[in-house]
């Protein structure tokens, strides 16, 4: 009988210890000034904005600081109006040249090969068809249209402007005119350029036209 009573005691006890504290809620805030921010949260819901989301979509013509708004269009018409006009804004040196081959072998071999020849693993693997050789003569592959395909990708080749900024882009494209030159048994790009060619794929220009200069 002691012994039940003891028991009951020692229930008892404990159920009263424990407190009803409900760890869903906040729990009682002494000084609650620095607990909640001043400033508008992040993505938080305020009724003072549109549709009461702190997070807006830019005004309109907003550019993004350090990026080049992109002029050509993604299509057909737009690859060949960048064939024929687009210069690239960088000079043709052996350290743009250096950094482009590096790249090149990063994104581009695994299809193009390390040549440009289009026989890169993945050609000889029959993992993708159709990738042509930097040398056919029907392609007229030159600096501007080979920036155009990075930036938008062409049917089965992918853009590039997620893994690479635009000056990249530029000193990839001149590393696939070095390649072309190379399979074509010419010069190289650096050499042409500086004998002052005036093939118009290797004049390159200090001012690309239509680049905003929000980057400066
Ligand atoms: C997944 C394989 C693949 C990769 C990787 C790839 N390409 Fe291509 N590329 C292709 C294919 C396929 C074509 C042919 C597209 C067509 O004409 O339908 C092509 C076409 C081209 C052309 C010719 C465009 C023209 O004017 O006809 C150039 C230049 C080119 N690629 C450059 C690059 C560069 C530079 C890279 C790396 C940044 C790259 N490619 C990465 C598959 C690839």
């Amino acid at each position: 009988m002691k012994k039940l009573i003891n028991i009951v005691i020692a229930i008892v006890a404990s159920v009263s210890m424990v407190s009803c504290f409900n760890n869903k809620k906040p729990n009682y805030q002494y000084f609650p000034n620095m607990y909640a921010p001043v400033g508008y949260e992040t993505y938080g819901e305020y009724g003072i904005f549109p549709d009461q989301q702190e997070a807006m979509t830019p005004p309109e013509h907003t550019v993004p600081r350090g990026f080049t708004p992109y002029e050509y269009e993604n299509s057909i018409a737009g690859l060949e109006l960048a064939k024929a006009e687009l210069k690239s804004p960088y000079e043709v040196t052996e350290e743009n040249l250096a950094v482009g081959s590096q790249l090149f072998a990063i994104y581009c071999a695994v299809c193009h090969g390390d040549k440009g020849d289009g026989k890169g693993i993945l050609a000889t693997r029959e993992k993708f068809l159709g990738i042509p050789s930097y040398a056919d003569p029907g392609r007229n592959i030159v600096l501007g249209g080979i920036y155009h395909v990075e930036t938008y990708g062409l049917n089965a080749m992918g853009s590039y402007v997620s893994q690479t900024n635009e000056k990249e882009r530029w000193q990839i494209a001149m590393h696939v005119m070095d390649l072309k030159a190379a399979l074509n048994g010419e010069p190289g790009i650096l050499e042409t350029s500086k004998a002052g060619a005036t093939v118009d794929s290797t004049v390159v220009e200090t001012k690309m036209a239509g680049t905003n200069t929000a980057s400066k």
